[in-house]
C-alpha cells in the first residue's frame, strides 16, 4: 500500500508520551473500520498493520505536495501572511512563536473564547506544579511582538463564524484543544457524587464553567478515580495533599475551603488493565508516594514479572516506585491511596440518591497478550466486584469536538478519534479534495495543532514540538506559493485585514473583545489579590468578574 510506504516524519514526542500515543492508536483500531477511508489513511501512517484497518483498501494516492515540510526562511514574493489562530493554549502560542520567527511579515491574530489566555496551562496543570507554567514566559514574549494580536473573550463559532473571518485571512490554525471529556457509558454515571476529572480540575483551577460544581467532599471517606492517566493522579494528589501545602499555590480560595472540609481519607485509582499498561508517568507516581502522611497500599507483586529489569525502561522505573511503596502502611496512616488493576467499571450505584458504590467487572489479559507488554489487551471475566465509594471521578481522557460551524465550513471532524483530520504535519485534509475517494487533499490555508490535531494526549513539551511542525508547514506552504485560504492559484486573495476587519462584526454582536493589555490588567490584579494572601495569584473565577474589574 503506497501510504504505508510513505516516509512521513512522525510528530516529535517525549519518551513518556510515545508509549501513550502508540497505545492510543492501538486502542482505536476497532473504530477505524467505520471511519472515512481518508481517516484510515491518516492513521495508517502511524505504522498500523493493514490487517488492523479492516475496511481500508489500498487506493492510488497521488501526493499533491512533497511529504517533507522543509522550509526556507527566504522572504516570499507574496505580501504579508495574515493568520488566525483559534485557541490560546500551548499549541496556539507555540505555533505563533515559531511562525513569527520563520515568516518575516506574518501577522497573527489569536482568538480565545475566555478573557484570559493559556488554556490548560492555567486551567489544567495542577496548582502544585508551578514550574510547569514557566512556558507562560515564552508566551508573554510572543505577545510582545507588534505582529501579534490577542483577541480574548471571543468564542469562534459562536461570537464570530468562520465564514465571516475567512475573507480576511490567508490561513487559519485550529488549536482549540479538547473541551469535553470521554464518558464511560455505564448506568449511574451521572449520580450525585460522580464527577468528571475535567470538571473537578477546572473547578479547583478556577475555570469559570465549573465554579458552580460544589464537589461533595464531605460525603464520605472513600473516593474512587476511574482511569490511570496523569490526570487521575493529579485528582488523587489534590484530594490527599494537606491543605496547608496548597495554600500558597494559585488554587482558588473556594477550593481551599472545600478541601479543608473534606472527609476523604482513601483514594483508589482503578484501571482496566495492569500496571505495565497504566498511562501515568513515574514522576507523578513518586509525588504521591511523598505526601506526608499518606500511605500507599502495597500492590500485588505478581502483577509484575519476577525480574522487573526485563521491563522497558519507563515501566521498570514505575515498577520500582510502586513496589517500593511508602514506609507507612494504610493501617498506620490517616490517609492512603491505592492502585487497583484489571477492573472495568460496569455500574455506579446509589443508596437513596447519592453514589454509594461502583461495580467493576474483573478483566484478564487476552490469551494472545503478553501482560508485560504495554499494549496488552484485556478481556472481561464473569467476576464482578463492588467497591464502596461516596465519591467517584471519571478520568478516562478528554475529548475534542467540532467547533460550532466547522462542518458547515467544509472541515471534516473525526468524532471517534476527536481530531480534525490532518496529514500528521498539521495540514487539514478532506476526502472531498483528494484525487480519489480513498484519499484526502489539503484544504488550502487550513491547519491544526495540539490536542485537536493529534488527540488528547501529550504534555506541553510534545504539544510544543507538534505546534512547531504545524508552523513549519504553514511557512513551507507560504514560501512554496501553494494556494492559501482565498487563493485560486498562488497570490493572496484575502483582504489581509484580519482582526481589523472582523472586530466591528464582533462588537456589533454586543461582545467585548479583550486585548493583551486587558489580560495584563487582569493578571496584575490577580497577582495583587494573591500577594495579600501569600500566594502566587488569586484568580477571578467568572467572566463577569473579570469584565467588571476592567470596567471599574
Ligand atoms: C488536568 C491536566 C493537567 C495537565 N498537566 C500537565 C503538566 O503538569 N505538565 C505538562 O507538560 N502537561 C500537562 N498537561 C497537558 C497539557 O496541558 C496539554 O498538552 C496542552 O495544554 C494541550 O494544548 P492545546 O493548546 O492543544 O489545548 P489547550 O491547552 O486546551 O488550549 C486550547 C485553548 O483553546 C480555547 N478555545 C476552545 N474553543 C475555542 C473557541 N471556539 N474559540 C476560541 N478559543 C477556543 C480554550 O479556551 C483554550 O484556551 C495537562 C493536561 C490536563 C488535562
Ligand atoms: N503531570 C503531567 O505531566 C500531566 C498531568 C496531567 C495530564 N498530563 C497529560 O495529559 C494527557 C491526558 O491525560 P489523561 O489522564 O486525561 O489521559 P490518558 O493519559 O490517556 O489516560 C486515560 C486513562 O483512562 C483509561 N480509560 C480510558 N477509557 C476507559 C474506560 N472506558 N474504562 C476504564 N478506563 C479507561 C485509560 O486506560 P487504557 O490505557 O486501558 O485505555 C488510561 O488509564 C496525557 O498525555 C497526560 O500525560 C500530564
Amino acid at each position: 500500500m503506497h501510504i504505508l510506504r510513505q516516509q512521513h516524519k512522525r510528530p516529535y514526542v517525549c519518551a513518556s508520551c510515545t508509549r501513550r500515543i502508540a497505545a492510543t492508536f492501538v486502542r482505536s483500531r476497532h473504530d477505524i473500520g467505520s471511519a472515512q477511508p481518508a481517516i484510515a489513511r491518516l492513521y495508517s501512517t502511524a505504522r498500523l498493520r493493514p490487517s488492523i484497518i479492516p475496511r481500508f483498501t489500498p487506493g492510488r494516492y497521488i501526493p499533491s505536495r512533497p511529504s517533507s515540510y522543509d522550509y526556507s526562511t527566504a522572504k516570499t514574493t507574496r505580501g504579508s501572511l495574515r493568520v488566525a489562530i483559534i485557541g490560546s493554549g500551548p499549541a496556539g502560542f507555540y505555533t505563533a512563536y515559531r511562525l513569527l520567527s520563520k515568516v518575516q511579515d506574518v501577522v497573527v491574530d489569536m482568538y480565545e473564547q475566555l478573557p484570559v489566555p493559556y488554556g490548560l496551562v492555567r486551567f489544567g496543570v495542577a496548582p502544585d506544579h508551578p514550574e510547569v507554567k514557566n512556558c507562560q514566559d515564552t508566551f508573554e514574549e510572543v505577545a510582545q511582538s507588534p505582529r501579534f494580536n490577542y483577541v480574548g473573550n471571543v468564542h469562534v463559532g459562536r461570537d464570530i463564524d468562520l465564514s465571516t473571518m475567512k475573507p480576511h485571512y490567508d490561513a487559519m490554525l485550529f488549536s482549540y484543544g479538547a473541551s469535553e471529556d470521554r464518558k464511560l457509558g455505564i448506568p449511574g454515571e451521572d449520580l450525585p457524587g460522580v464527577y468528571s476529572a475535567r470538571e473537578f480540575v477546572g473547578w479547583y483551577n478556577g475555570l469559570p464553567e465549573f465554579q458552580g460544581l460544589r464537589p461533595q467532599l464531605q460525603a464520605g471517606e472513600q473516593a474512587l478515580v476511574i482511569g490511570q492517566g496523569n490526570v487521575a493522579l493529579d485528582v488523587a494528589r489534590i484530594l490527599l495533599t494537606p491543605v496547608d501545602a496548597l495554600r500558597n499555590t494559585d488554587i482558588t480560595e473556594h477550593a481551599i475551603q472545600t478541601l479543608s472540609d473534606s472527609r476523604v481519607r482513601s483514594v483508589r485509582i482503578v484501571g482496566r488493565r495492569g500496571p505495565v499498561q497504566a498511562a501515568f508517568t513515574v514522576k507523578e507516581a513518586r509525588e504521591l508516594m511523598h505526601i506526608p502522611p499518606v500511605a500507599f497500599e502495597p500492590i500485588d507483586p505478581s502483577l509484575y514479572p519476577p525480574d522487573i529489569k526485563k521491563l522497558p525502561r519507563v515501566q521498570k522505573r514505575i515498577a520500582e516506585v510502586l513496589l517500593k511503596g511508602t514506609k507507612l502502611s494504610p493501617r498506620d496512616s490517616p490517609k492512603s491511596w491505592a492502585l487497583d488493576f484489571l477492573k472495568a467499571p460496569i455500574s455506579m450505584n446509589a443508596e437513596s440518591t447519592h453514589l454509594s458504590s461502583v461495580t467493576f467487572r474483573r478483566q484478564q489479559f487476552a490469551e494472545d497478550a503478553d501482560p508485560f507488554n504495554n499494549l496488552a489487551r484485556v478481556v472481561p471475566t464473569d467476576e464482578e466486584i463492588t467497591m464502596k465509594a461516596s465519591l467517584a471521578f471519571r478520568s478516562v481522557g478528554y475529548k475534542s469536538t467540532p467547533l460550532a460551524g466547522l462542518l458547515d465550513f467544509g472541515v471534516p471532524f473525526d468524532t471517534k478519534m476527536g481530531i480534525i483530520p490532518n496529514d500528521i504535519h498539521g495540514r487539514v485534509i478532506s476526502p472531498s479534495l483528494g484525487p480519489g475517494n480513498l484519499t484526502a487533499g489539503h484544504m488550502h490555508g487550513l491547519y491544526c495543532a495540539g490536542w485537536v490535531k493529534r488527540g488528547p494526549t501529550g504534555v506541553i513539551a510534545s504539544t510544543m514540538q507538534d505546534a512547531f511542525t504545524s508552523a513549519d508547514v504553514i511557512a513551507h506552504d507560504w514560501q512554496a506559493d501553494v494556494p492559501f485560504l482565498n487563493d485560486v492559484s498562488g497570490g493572496s486573495g484575502s483582504t489581509g485585514l484580519g482582526w481589523d476587519s472582523v472586530k466591528e462584526k464582533v462588537i456589533a454582536k454586543g461582545i467585548r473583545p479583550l486585548s493583551w493589555a486587558d489580560w495584563k490588567r487582569i493578571d496584575e490584579v490577580e497577582r495583587a489579590r494573591g500577594r495579600s494572601k501569600g500566594k502566587e495569584r488569586e484568580k477571578f473565577v467568572s467572566v463577569e468578574e473579570m469584565l467588571a474589574m476592567l470596567d471599574a
